[in-house]
């Protein structure tokens, strides 16, 4: 498994990757490609929601018959709110992906499923998901990590909430995030865990990340 010291070392963005993004595509004298970067990360958009929908669907439909996130539902949240996702890609190809949105309130909620608010102090991590192929070998801890120091540089975030089953809170607390308890949120025969992460330490972080 790669280890996490060499991607902190490398890492703290100098900049959000939805602004990079941005920038980058103003540059005056874009170098050309020719070959596909061996490993890329960045916001999703919309045109990613079949690649999304693909590692979501092998991930949950054969183990519990549903998926966090419908094919609309991806497309609607990589519509909306783009910067509080993040894909890795390697050669092109999606390995691994975050889609979050913006809530509002203290708890997780059922509208939280379906809802993005924008403007808000924290944010619904709906799905991790790691392509089959490339899972055991590090990619989810390191992918979720990469979120949570750029979710340092998006404006007004203070927390990220998600649910989880049982097995994977071990999975999320090493991450950094608590157990908040058993969440009001179900699905038939599956109860989860609510987990909070404090995107703290702002002010050092910030400084020291050149966001
Ligand atoms: C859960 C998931 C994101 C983890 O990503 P990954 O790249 O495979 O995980 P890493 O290699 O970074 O870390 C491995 C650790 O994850 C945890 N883990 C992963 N899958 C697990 C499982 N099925 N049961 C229990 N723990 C699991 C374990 O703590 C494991 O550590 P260990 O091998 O020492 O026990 C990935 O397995 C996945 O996409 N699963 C299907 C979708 C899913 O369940 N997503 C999370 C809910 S949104």
């Amino acid at each position: 498994m790669p280890t996490m010291t060499h991607q902190v070392s490398r890492s703290p963005f100098s900049k959000p990757f939805y602004m990079r993004t941005l920038e980058d595509g103003a540059s005056p004298r874009p170098q050309r490609r020719h070959t596909l970067p061996a490993s890329e990360f960045r916001n999703l958009t919309p045109q990613d929601a079949i690649s999304v929908f693909e590692i979501e669907r092998e991930a949950f439909v054969s183990v519990s018959g549903e998926c966090p996130l419908t094919l609309d539902e991806v497309l609607n949240f990589l519509s909306q709110c783009p910067e509080l996702s993040l894909g890795w890609f390697e050669e092109g190809q999606l390995v691994a992906f975050i889609i979050g949105s913006g809530w509002g309130k203290e708890r997780l909620e059922q509208e939280a499923m379906t809802q993005h608010i924008p403007g808000t102090s924290a944010v619904h991590i709906h799905v991790l998901s790691v392509h089959r192929h490339a899972r055991q070998q590090g990619k989810g801890s390191i992918l979720l990590w990469r979120y949570l120091q750029y979710l340092r540089c998006v404006p007004g975030l203070r927390r990220a909430l998600l649910i989880c089953e049982e097995f994977l809170v071990p999975f999320y607390q090493k991450a950094g995030f608590k157990e908040k308890g058993l969440s009001n949120i179900t699905v038939p025969n599956l109860t989860f865990q609510e987990m909070e992460y404090h995107i703290g330490g702002a002010a050092y972080a910030r400084r020291n990340s050149g966001c």
